[in-house]
């Protein structure tokens, strides 16, 4: 069987992972894939969205099997694009997909089904959503309408910093068209959990609770990233909240996207915050998180490629999955300066020390080779991953492998799972 991994980033290579870990005779290829994706699946160097030349390379290649890990190839249509061609795919189609590129779509289905969401307002126009903006308190929430790579959100505490935002989003056009429309939310309050499941439309498996620290620096201070590590399990997604978050909030959100005729098949990441009333929806996204998949998948045992296949052609109830019970923790180190400018090309040593230790997987995320050197090549460089007995463990594992690499600027949180230490 050959199966394509679309996507080049840490979750991208987690999954190549597993699947190879799973299934030795599987020809398994990735594109564009990373330099540690290399030691598992072959290299195909056609970008994550060039979805012409995606279908063109899988149809030469016969390709049996697709699994698409970010949003914007999802967003633009790959999964209806390979279908039609009769390649199966794991992951949202194009309408589908409009539950992570568009937060209005997202909202004004929440509010249309009573799903739990914060209160909320959407404007097309920037007079009007600047006017209620002068009506509103704070803390409040603004939101670009469409993707913009983890930047399009600010809680701002003050009324001159929304204005400020909005004026980015709307007026100087900071996002293109994702602020085209923006999204006006009133601020939550409690603890932030994704719940990830697979679904084929009807049938939903949950996967394993993860908890992403998605601030810069410890104890949540700075800006926002797009996660600077996970652990898996969370004790905060307890079994009676997973239940709850099923039955007020998966299943209604499937029903929904039914009801307006969408079938969502693939993976449904919903950001949670749980509030004194209940959890209820910050974000969902259509695909597998990240570094929060770097958490999840070495803790899936076995039917992970089936799951996906049994999701994209709507035969996930033959599909069981079973968890170790083992903890997992996920350390990302990243580049000095982001989730600003940073640099790159900074040489990487001491990979292959870290990733010897036992327990230690180490996840590339933004790497590349140039000419017999690994350098850095993005703002999240390295996901560095351990199990453990608990998530105690697992964290010291993994600290103790960051501390065998290097790489000139290199900064990662120090505090990944301490809050449920
Ligand atoms: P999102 O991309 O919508 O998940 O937003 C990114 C981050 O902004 C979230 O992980 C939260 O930390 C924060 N956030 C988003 N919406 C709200 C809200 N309504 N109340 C408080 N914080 C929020
Ligand atoms: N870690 C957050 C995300 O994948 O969006």
């Amino acid at each position: 069987m050959k199966v394509l991994v679309i996507g080049g980033g840490g979750r991208e290579h987690a999954i190549c992972w597993r699947i190879a870990q799973d299934h030795g005779d599987v020809q398994l290829y990735c594109a564009p894939g990373n330099p540690g994706i290399r030691e598992v699946a072959e290299r195909v160097d056609i970008a994550a969205d060039d979805i012409p030349r995606l279908l063109k390379w899988s149809k030469e290649n016969r390709i049996h099997f697709a699994v698409v890990g970010p949003e914007v190839p999802l967003a633009k249509g790959l999964v209806d694009r390979f279908q039609q061609e009769e390649i199966f795919c794991f992951g949202a189609n194009k309408k589908a997909a409009q539950l992570e590129a568009s937060k209005v779509f997202a909202k004004e289905l929440m509010r249309s089904y009573h799903i739990p969401t914060s209160h909320f307002e959407s404007f097309r126009d920037y007079k009007k959503a600047s006017k209620y903006l002068e009506t509103v308190g704070t803390p409040i929430v603004i939101k670009a309408d469409g993707l913009a790579a983890g930047k399009g959100v600010c809680v701002a505490q003050t009324k001159k910093e929304a204005q400020f935002f909005l004026d980015q989003v709307m007026e100087k056009g900071t996002f293109g068209d994702a602020g085209k429309a923006v999204v006006i939310e009133e601020a939550l309050w409690g603890d932030e959990a994704s719940f990830l499941v697979v679904t084929d439309g009807e049938y939903v498996i949950p996967l394993a609770g993860a908890q992403d620290h998605k601030r810069v620096f410890d104890r949540d201070e700075g800006p926002n990233t797009g996660g600077m590590g996970a652990f898996s399990p969370t004790p905060k997604l307890t079994a009676e909240i997973q239940e709850e978050v099923l039955t007020r909030i998966v299943y209604p959100t499937l029903g929904a996207l039914r009801a307006e005729g969408i079938t969502y098949r693939g993976v449904l990441y919903v950001g949670l915050m749980l509030t004194v009333k209940g959890p209820k929806v910050l974000e969902f996204n259509v695909r597998f998180g990240d570094p929060e998949t770097q958490a999840i998948l070495p803790r899936l045992q076995g039917n992970f490629l089936e799951m996906m296949e049994a999701a994209s052609k709507g035969e996930l109830s033959r599909v069981e999955v079973s968890w170790d019970p083992r903890a997992a923790a996920c350390v990302v180190l990243a580049s000095k300066g982001y989730p600003g400018h940073f640099e790159k090309g900074k040489e990487i040593s001491g990979i292959d020390k870290a990733a010897k230790m036992p327990y230690v997987s180490v996840f590339h995320a933004g790497t590349a080779q140039k000419d017999d050197k690994l350098v850095t090549a993005g703002g999240r460089v390295l996901g560095v991953t351990a199990l453990g007995e608990d998530i105690r463990t697992a964290v010291g594992r993994a600290y103790q492998a960051v501390e065998k690499i290097k790489f000139e600027g290199m900064h990662y949180r120090k505090d990944i799972g301490r809050e449920v230490l």
